[in-house]
């Protein structure tokens, strides 16, 4: 029996995340990482541009990461009780990078930090409701486990991606269109005086990348402010990745809290929710704090380690310089590639990150212009680009990403491979079978799973 095979025996799917076991890949074992590459069970090599979905901005196993690592692990394990020295340079240091950052705390995940903003900004105002965007993703937890990657009828109104998430919690959260002030100020306008957060990804990656108009959130500021709602911005995937900063540095606009992961400490398991002092000390790690925060894991100090040493090369070495560099290199080859085709495609995204639709232009502002995209060939030119050794995750609408440890000769080899997948795929009409590739959401909006 395959490794692959004893897995789905004994892991429900034989993958330990939502997402990860693809169709056509079911098989596939991954034995070792190492720079932009990782390598499978049959010694086959990828470039990786799925990246895990973010973290390792440097590449795999960087080795001033994997030092500071090693070292903290003969030095330090973790005690539960006070404060280590690395968890204060930490908190320094992102409070001297990130602008809205006065205060914060560290948990294991994304999805913890998301989850005690929103527990946080209802604790603080006393209201009930909580803004999203479709088709942005902030974790699993029930309040925000709606409206990512939706069937074109599902939009508009509410998407589970998962059944057991009660009724009552689904219905206190509004989701509006992406880049629509209107529809925002409409929002507050209506709910104002019951509208705890407004959470959004300042660039909506989950759905590859949707670019925000200044207007709009300098609308999310404003109506946060006016109606005293706090403003969330989830920084988990934009936070390092494109400015030690975040995207708030970038764009100018501070939101109350913010949230982080991924980037962070380039692969190991970390989290940060952070911002005004104000709200901060709210948290029960503060004795007497009445907004309940804990997490055996929060501060360990091998994350922490890891962190550390991100910052540390991120300020030191060109990083941004080198993966901006590619990714305008990446977008501006492929635009052309596509041209020369006569394919119709946007390509698009942020320093780093990048991503083709396969639709005509203008860039897309929010999901709904993203259902134009043709997802036959999103996914198979994608399933192609695996036999060529290239990893871009075949599922639509998903991101694509540059580290530190790829090089121009990567990018060559990605633009040869990507016309030879986006030929092959067009001229068998792209696979007839999408089940489980194209939409993350869907579920029942009964609380039963069967
Ligand atoms: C924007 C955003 N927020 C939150 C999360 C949740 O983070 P985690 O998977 O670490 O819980 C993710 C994960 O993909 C994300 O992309």
């Amino acid at each position: 029996m395959t490794l692959a095979e004893r897995a789905r025996r004994v892991i429900p799917g034989g993958v330990n995340s939502g997402q990860r076991s693809i169709p056509g890949l079911t098989d596939l074992v991954i034995t070792r990482t190492a720079g932009s590459r990782f390598w499978d069970g049959d010694g086959r090599e990828f470039t990786d541009y799925h990246a895990a979905f973010g973290p390792p901005l440097l590449g795999h196993n960087d080795p001033d990461v994997a030092a500071a690592v090693a070292d903290a692990s003969g030095r330090l394990g973790l005690t539960g009780v006070a404060v280590t020295e690395g968890e204060v340079l930490l908190a320094e240091q992102l409070a001297e990078l990130i602008p809205s950052i006065e205060q914060v705390l560290l948990t294991s995940t994304g999805s913890e930090a998301t989850f005690h903003a929103l527990r946080l900004a209802r604790a603080v105002t006393g209201r009930r409701l909580v803004v999203k965007f479709q088709g942005c993703y902030h974790g699993w937890h029930d309040a925000v486990s709606l409206n990512v990657i939706s069937a074109p009828d599902r939009v508009g109104r509410h998407d589970p991606t998962s059944t057991g998430i009660l009724s009552e919690v689904l219905d206190a959260t509004l989701v509006l269109r992406f880049n629509d002030p209107a529809a925002l100020r409409q929002v507050f306008a209506e709910h104002g005086r019951d509208i705890a957060a407004v959470i959004v990804e300042p660039v909506p990656h989950n759905v590859g990348a949707l670019l925000p108009t200044e207007e709009f959130l300098r609308a999310l500021r404003e109506e946060c402010t006016a109606a005293g709602s706090v403003l969330v911005f989830d920084e988990v995937i934009t936070g390092f990745r494109h400015a030690l900063g975040g995207y708030q540095a970038i764009s100018g606009v501070t939101p109350d809290l913010t949230t982080l992961g991924k980037a962070i400490a380039n692969g190991a398991p970390i989290g940060a929710l952070g911002g005004r002092a104000d709200l901060m000390q709210y948290f029960s790690s503060r004795p007497g704090g009445p907004v309940f925060f804990a997490g055996t894991y929060n501060g360990h100090p091998l994350p922490v380690a890891a962190a550390l040493a991100t910052v540390r090369k991120l300020r030191e070495q060109p990083v941004h310089e080198h993966v901006f560099r590619l990714g305008d290199r990446v977008r501006g080859e492929l635009t052309a590639l596509y041209e020369r085709m006569g394919v119709p495609a946007v390509v698009t995204g942020y320093g780093s990150v990048f991503v083709s639709y396969f639709m005509p232009g203008p860039a897309p502002l929010s999901y709904d212009d993203l259902l134009a995209n043709d997802t036959a060939l999103f996914v198979g030119y994608r399933r192609h680009l695996v036999e060529h050794g290239i990893f871009e995750l075949p599922l639509n609408l998903k991101r694509s990403h540059l580290s530190y440890a790829h090089t121009d000769a990567d990018v060559d080899r990605l633009l040869e491979a990507t016309e030879a997948a986006v030929r092959r795929t067009l001229a068998e009409g792209g696979p007839s079978d999408l089940t489980h590739t194209s939409t993350m959401g869907g579920a029942a909006t009964t609380t039963g799973a069967r």
